[in-house]
């Protein structure tokens, strides 16, 4: 069983719906692994979670969307914004959140978040690099939009992207909103938009 984030009321779906794993006495062992958890990420999972965005961002641009203190800040001020995939206890994909209150994303949301905001940030989204092209990273943001229903008053994620990214994100049902304000190291982005709750799976029931 998955260790449970206490202090926000956000952590406690994912944790009681992905870390549960029927194992008969049998084969009980006292620090068994959920074989696949999905969970709030927390301050201690700041290096893992760098490790991968490390490897992920530094080789390709030498830009990583968050840098490690960027990471713990936001892990430590709404880790409710975050999620995390975990198999066999590794850190296997994860998506950084944060709170975000004006129409389009401007420089200083890189580093601010926002309580209580309507919109949501998504900073990054990465997965680790044994795991990629096997459907995880369009699976885990489809469980975060999802999860984004169950956040009181939140009715937008946001975020910007490279061209060739574009179409991994209208396909997980986000709109293109123009070129972003933001540039990084001379390189240029399109915002990306997605209306929490708008979409026609959203309508199932997803048990939050
Ligand atoms: C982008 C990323 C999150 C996608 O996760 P993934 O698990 O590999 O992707 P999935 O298997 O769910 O989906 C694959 C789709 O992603 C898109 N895609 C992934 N990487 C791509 C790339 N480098 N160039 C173009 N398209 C890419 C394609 O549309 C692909 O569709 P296809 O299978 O029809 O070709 C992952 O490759 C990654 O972590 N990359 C490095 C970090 C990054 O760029 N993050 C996004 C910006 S924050």
């Amino acid at each position: 069983m998955a260790q449970q984030v206490s202090g926000s009321p956000f952590l406690k779906p994912f944790s009681l719906r992905a870390a549960v794993r029927v194992v008969s006495p049998l084969q009980q062992r006292r620090h068994t692994l959920p074989a696949s958890e999905f969970r709030n990420l927390t301050p201690q999972d700041a290096i893992s979670v760098f490790e991968i965005e490390r490897e992920a961002f530094v080789s390709v641009s030498g830009e990583c969307p968050l840098i490690l203190d960027e990471v713990l800040n936001f892990l430590s001020q709404c880790p409710e914004l975050s999620l995390g995939w975990f198999e066999e206890g590794q850190l296997v994909a994860f998506i950084i959140g944060s709170g975000w209150d004006k129409e389009r994303l401007s420089q200083e949301a890189m580093t601010h978040h926002v309580p209580n905001s309507p919109s949501v940030h998504i900073h990054v989204l990465s997965v680790h690099r044994h795991c990629r092209q096997q459907g995880k990273g369009s699976i885990l943001l489809w469980r975060y939009l999802q999860y984004l229903r169950c956040v009181p008053g939140l009715r937008r994620a946001l975020l910007i992207c490279e061209d060739f990214l574009v179409p991994f994100y209208l396909k997980a049902g986000f709109k293109e909103k123009g070129p972003s304000a933001i540039s990084v190291s001379n390189m240029q982005f399109h915002e990306m938009e997605y209306t929490v709750g708008g979409q026609a799976y959203a309508r199932r029931n997803s048990g939050c």
